[in-house]
């Protein structure tokens, strides 16, 4: 018999539903739904990019951060282009790829979950696109730091453009985190990918948006769908950015529980190593697939890559213990001699 799913982790979404105000700008904005919204996201633009506090032509909404990604390709793809970008990441950017029409070139993580910035730069060649970074990165959650990022997009040519997807930049911490909007001057073939999805709780709304020197923003801007970002998700981006605060610490909670998290599982003897977004990633050898079939068994979805990791979103403090409780009852071999 099947066991009810309980806890949802297996998409990084926010365990939080929006605040009360963010929920009565969008009910305010339902009860004029007869209304088109702007036929471009002019308004939101200026909004994003006030409190971004960069000038509104650096900034380019769209239809979560998936739809600025695929704006991007749109505007630089040719015939005979491809992309390249980490693999295992983002189901998406195959997708995004095709729809296109780019040639993808995944390149393998290196051994400890990280980007490999070199393979990535030696894997492109003249029909290279674009280039993509995830950064913190889906699945493993590894960080590739400023002085690492700073040193790669100085060796990228001009003419690849280079998409840095920071859909979980709020959840990262520490002394060594890339400062990117101040990267844009030096970079006009960086485009800088954000989400309301994540951080903002706003899954369901689809409003993301890009970063990037203006010429690179103006041709994004021009795939964009008229119309196409909705009025009730632009209400709630509006109030959640007037909600910042008590969003951040919520952000905060989920950090500290991640933390929470990885301790205790290192102390059931799984290898984790400390990641940067909201989840976290474990990795073969560990008994992944025994840990998928215990979260099942407990009514835990979490996302599963066969043979390979398991990874799980930061829920709640009740999902979290019904996660530990679950993976507690795995013997991982060796787990403590390697961790
Ligand atoms: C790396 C990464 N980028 C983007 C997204 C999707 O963001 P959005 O909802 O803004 O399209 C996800 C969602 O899981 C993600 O993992």
């Amino acid at each position: 018999m099947d066991v009810p799913v309980l806890h949802r982790l297996a998409l990084n979404e926010s365990p939080y539903p929006p605040l009360p105000p963010v929920r009565e700008a969008m009910q305010r904005a339902v009860a004029e739904a007869h209304r088109y919204p702007q036929f471009h996201p002019d308004d939101l633009t200026e909004r994003i990019a006030a409190w971004c506090r960069v000038p509104s032509d650096r900034v380019a909404v769209g239809s979560g951060s998936v739809g600025v990604a695929l704006q991007l390709l749109q505007a630089v793809v040719r015939p005979g282009d491809t992309m390249a970008y980490a693999w295992r990441t983002f189901d998406a950017y195959p997708v995004l790829a095709a729809i296109a029409g780019a040639q993808p070139v995944p390149v393998p993580l290196s051994p400890d979950g990280h980007q490999d910035l070199d393979a990535l730069l030696a894997a492109l060649d003249h029909r290279t696109r674009v280039v993509v970074l995830c950064n913190p990165h889906n699945p493993t959650g590894s960080l590739v730091t400023a002085g690492a990022l700073s040193a790669f997009l100085r060796r990228v040519p001009r003419r690849v453009t280079v998409l840095l997807d920071e859909a979980y930049v709020e959840f990262a911490r520490g002394a060594d985190l890339p400062d990117t909007s101040a990267l844009l001057d030096a970079h006009p073939n960086l485009l800088v990918l954000r989400t309301f999805s994540k951080a903002y709780g706003l899954a369901a709304l689809r409003v993301g948006y890009g970063l990037g020197a203006p010429d690179l923003v103006e041709r994004v801007r021009r795939q964009q769908l008229p119309f196409g970002i909705n009025a009730v998700a632009t209400a709630a981006v509006k109030a959640s950015l007037r909600a910042e605060s008590e969003l951040r610490l919520r952000v905060d909670t989920v950090v500290a529980e991640r933390e929470r998290l990885r301790r205790a599982l290192v102390s059931l003897g799984w290898c984790v190593r400390p990641g940067h977004a909201n989840s976290v990633w474990l990795a073969a050898p560990d008994p992944v697939d025994e840990g998928a079939a215990a979260l099942t068994g407990a009514g835990v979805q979490a996302r599963h890559y066969p043979g390979e990791g398991l990874r799980l979103t930061v829920g709640d403090r009740n999902a979290n213990d019904t996660v530990l409780t679950a993976l507690a009852g795995v013997r991982v071999l060796g787990g403590a001699a390697r961790t």
